[in-house]
């Protein structure tokens, strides 16, 4: 058994991201350009791995993916067609390549972002309207991705990265990511209203599931935390909504587990290595 691979990261990237320690919060103040962080992961291995981890390690598919890659011909190593899936190769010596195409011992660095988003920015990678976007206010240096939708009006913890499996999986409905938001509403929400949003309501795509629903102390009744673990268009306003509450204000305060702590309105961190592997576990990814 060979020893377990390791992503080693280059040099310069290094030294960079000593300069963005894992946790610190940035300013928005100004677009932050990390072009030098652009370098590449490079995979090794003391010893030989096996070609689905390799293939997983360099971000080419998921381990289970890889398998089927393998089994229906479609990858070589050293010009050999393999399909055994105990094939193992040598991360910095053998030549894989998938569909006739060599795949590179590298990947491109992973990036995970938590941004505090404030009021009027959209959540898209390019609006043409000009409007600004969240893009706008993390790091550029990296080709970045909203993971899900928040409302333009709406602010709160807001996941931006390039691990496309990750982001995948923690919007599909299948893994059920909890989200909690801060509604502050324009009317009184009564105790009917509550044990209502608990059980679900009926919208016009259909009933929504139940929810974790409290009231915020406070003397009028119209602050209302509540944890839902879908992500329908607009579901949360359209809940009140349907209650006959307009929603004044709508934060998202917690999203699968991560919080806003620290970080100030407009504001982002990196997420540290634990978060990452968390999050990862949290939607059956290995790692
Ligand atoms: N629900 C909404 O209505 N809006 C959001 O932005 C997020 C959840």
């Amino acid at each position: 058994m060979g020893a377990p691979a390791r992503v080693v990261e280059q040099r310069t990237e290094k030294r960079e991201a000593g300069r963005r320690e894992e946790g610190q919060v940035k300013s928005t103040g100004g677009r932050v350009d990390l072009r030098a962080d652009k370098s590449r992961t490079a995979i090794e291995a003391d010893g030989p791995i096996r070609l689905n981890k390799f293939l997983a390690l360099i971000g080419v598919a998921s381990r289970r993916t890889a398998d089927e890659l393998i089994s229906s011909g479609r990858l070589s190593v050293n010009g050999e067609t393999v399909r055994d899936l105990g094939t193992k190769v040598n991360a910095g010596r053998d030549r894989v390549a998938l569909d006739g195409r060599l795949l590179s011992n590298e990947r491109e660095k992973r990036t995970y972002v938590l941004l505090n988003k404030p009021k009027d920015t959209i959540t898209t990678s390019s609006d043409e309207k000009g409007r600004k976007t969240v893009l706008d206010l993390v790091p550029s240096g990296e080709r970045l991705y909203p993971v899900g939708r928040l409302d333009r009006h709406t602010t709160g913890l807001l996941l931006l990265t390039n691990d496309g499996d990750l982001a995948h999986r923690l919007m599909h409905p299948s893994f059920g990511v909890e989200k909690t938001y801060l509604v502050t509403t324009k009317t009184p929400v009564s105790k009917l209203d509550l044990d209502k949003l608990t059980r679900g309501i009926e919208l016009d795509d259909g009933m929504t599931a139940p929810a974790t629903v409290a009231l915020v102390a406070g003397a009028r009744s119209t602050s209302v935390e509540i944890t839902i673990h879908e992500g329908r268009h607009h579901q949360v306003r359209r809940m009140f909504e349907a209650l006959g509450h307009d929603v004044e204000k709508l934060d998202r305060i917690v999203y699968a587990g991560l919080t806003l702590s620290g970080v100030r309105r407009s504001e982002y961190r990196s997420l540290t290595r634990d978060e990452v592997v968390a999050l990862r576990r949290r939607v059956k990814l290995d790692r």
